[in-house]
């Protein structure tokens, strides 16, 4: 019974040591809360862990409903230009002020793109954005079918029909002026 008692006791108080410690931590400002660092290893792999494992849990039965054609993918194209560019950029692949000023850098996706993720993988991440990220999400601004159009123009960037790349090389870029 004492030894149970010690035991607990033991686990009590180095409960308490660390709670303080990280009390400290964060009340003398050694955590940082600076967006122009680079994130800790330990930070890092938090969040990349947990997202791939919301995304092996969630993604494994969602399909795209939506058919492919040019008219669906246009409207993607259009969805991206209004929501996405300003952070992802446009067909020339140059990154805006706001993009390169974030914690987690924004990838421009004209050069670092997502066609070899599942469209159902790119649709979880704009429905529900990404933690600990500027990746906002869209739940409530836009349609699960306007995200599927934007999920299917994403997985074929690089290989889009003719009609449809013509309208991605008009979205300009969103640069800020010199
Ligand atoms: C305010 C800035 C911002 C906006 C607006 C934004 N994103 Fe993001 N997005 C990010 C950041 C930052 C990341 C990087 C997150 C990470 O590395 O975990 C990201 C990540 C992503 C990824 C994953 C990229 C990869 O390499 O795995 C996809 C796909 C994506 N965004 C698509 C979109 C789409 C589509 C839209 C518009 C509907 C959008 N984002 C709007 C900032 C933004």
């Amino acid at each position: 019974m004492r030894l149970i008692l010690s035991f607990l006791v033991g686990i009590v108080f180095t409960l308490v040591v660390l709670a303080g410690v990280g009390y400290f931590a964060v009340k003398t400002g050694i955590v940082p809360a600076d967006a122009d660092s680079k994130p800790a290893a330990l930070e890092s792999w938090v969040a990349n862990t947990a997202l791939h494992a919301a995304l092996e849990r969630d993604t494994k039965d969602l399909r795209n409903p939506i058919q492919p054609s040019d008219e669906n993918l246009i409207t993607g194209v259009h969805l991206y230009a209004e929501n996405c560019a300003i952070c992802h950029g446009a067909s020339d692949g140059r990154p805006s002020n706001l993009a390169q000023g974030f914690y987690i850098e924004a990838p421009q996706l004209a050069k670092d793109g997502v066609e070899d993720d599942p469209e159902a993988v790119s649709f979880w991440k704009v429905k529900h954005g990404i933690r600990f990220t500027a990746m906002p999400s869209f739940t409530s601004t836009l349609k699960e079918e306007e995200i599927w159009k934007i999920a299917m123009f994403l997985r074929q960037m690089d290989k889009l029909p003719p009609a449809v790349d013509a309208e991605w090389k008009k979205v300009p870029s969103v640069l800020s002026p010199k």
